[in-house]
């Protein structure tokens, strides 16, 4: 029979848990988030539905993304145990220096709209994490002021070519002069993708205030007051703007640039040239024999073409073709540490994500951004550990299959 005694208050204080006080309480919510996903939904919460849906969304039926997504989900490793992973190294050579983990923010549009923080939150968090981060064509952050808020970021460039070559040879050389080393050419952008969701919600660039937004402002009151307080939401880089995303991809960049624009490039970028966007074994050989550094397997996040093929799918293949003479990177659908791991065990030398740390800008800014980033790294660490990888070559040598059902 237990005995029972009324309990002391000695016994029950030390079991009352008091919240951190050195965090505010958006970093306690932030710290409650044990996964991407859970930052996604905190990011739904706190963002206006446009936004939020701008940066979720897809192309059409959004299958690409699902593809991408779900390839991730049939990956199978073979752990092996009994290895003392007790120190595991996420280091990685990434175009000629060395980068702390093997993920990459990937270079995203009109990243203000998210967070007024926008690129110089995102580049100090990589800077942080010593991971580099890619400026959009599209960003909100011109290429100076960038380099002149995040000085310690590793900074690369994304090209969106123009049908007047003169602008994209300017903003090369902009980039080259303060400090960008690699320039990341996105050639799956022949014209925008069609996005529903940015119809539906009537998005436009910038935003319009509508009766509907009005509307939204009501429920979003935090988000309005930084948009209507600060800076003027705009693309620092181009002065085209009006209609869609999707339609000013169409009008102002070049559905004709081809392999003969790495020439181009060369003649005016010293840096690194990574290309973006490549879908098949096909152009993987061909960025190859242009002499490009690295490729991206990638269908921007499922955000151009419907229906295409899912970059992890398509990676070893590639790695056949290619691996001996680019370095390959995949991107589309990552949201968690283990899809990372999973991507190099199929032989890419790292990822790069968008979506994900978008998220944690929409839930939180700087702070949201850390979160998405803390947890990727806890999460690739722990999977090392688990399939027994004491470092990403031991990754790249690990046993992984992809599930047929
Ligand atoms: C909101 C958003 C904006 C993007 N803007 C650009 C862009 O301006 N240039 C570019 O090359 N890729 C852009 N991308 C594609 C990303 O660089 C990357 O390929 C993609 O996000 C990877 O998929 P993930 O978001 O599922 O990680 C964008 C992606 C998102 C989600």
């Amino acid at each position: 029979m237990t005995r029972r005694r009324l309990p002391r208050p000695s016994d029950v204080l030390p079991l009352i848990g008091m919240p951190d006080r050195t965090l505010t309480s958006l970093q306690r919510r932030l710290e409650r988030c044990a996964s991407v996903w859970d930052v996604r939904a905190m990011a739904r919460r706190r963002a206006p539905k446009a936004v939020f849906d701008y940066v979720d969304g897809a192309a059409m039926s959004e299958t690409s993304l699902r593809r991408s997504r779900d390839a991730f989900r049939r990956v199978e490793f073979t752990p092996r145990v009994m290895r003392n992973v007790a120190d595991v190294d996420t280091r990685v050579e990434v175009l000629g220096r060395s980068s702390e983990l093997p993920f990459i923010f990937a270079p995203t549009g009109f990243t203000r709209m998210m967070h007024t923080e926008g690129e110089p939150a995102v580049a100090r968090v990589a800077a942080d994490k010593g991971i580099p981060y890619g400026l959009s064509t599209l960003g909100t952050t011109s290429i100076e002021d960038l380099a002149a808020t995040s000085p310690d970021t590793r900074r690369w460039f994304q090209l969106y070519v123009n049908r007047d070559r003169t602008e994209p040879e300017e903003l090369m050389r902009r980039a080259d002069a303060t400090g960008y080393d690699t320039l990341i050419l996105t050639v799956d952008t022949a014209v925008g993708g069609i996005r529903r969701r940015e119809v539906r919600n009537g998005l436009t660039i910038p935003p319009q205030l509508t009766l509907g937004t009005m509307a939204e402002m009501a429920l979003h009151p935090r988000w309005w007051f930084d948009v209507l307080t600060t800076e003027p939401l705009g693309f620092a880089s181009l002065t085209s703007t009006g209609g869609t995303v999707g339609d000013l991809l169409t009008r102002v960049f070049d559905p004709g640039v081809t392999g003969d624009d790495i020439t181009w490039i060369r003649e005016n970028w010293s840096g690194r040239v990574m290309v973006k966007g490549i879908q098949s074994v096909d152009d993987a050989r061909l960025a190859a024999q242009l002499g490009v550094d690295a490729i991206v397997l990638s269908n921007h996040g499922g955000r151009q073409v419907d229906m295409g093929n899912a970059p992890l799918e398509l990676l070893p293949d590639v790695m056949s073709a290619v691996g001996e003479r680019v370095e390959v990177y995949i991107d589309g659908g990552i949201m968690s540490g283990t899809d990372v791991v999973a991507a190099l065990a199929f032989g890419a030398r790292g990822v790069l994500v968008g979506r994900a740390y978008l998220y944690g800008l929409m839930a939180g800014g700087e702070d949201g951004v850390r979160r998405v980033a803390d947890i990727l790294e806890k999460e690739v660490r722990t999977t090392m550990q688990l399939i027994g990888a004491r470092s990403l070559d031991e990754v790249r040598g690990t046993e992984v299959r992809l599930r047929t059902s």
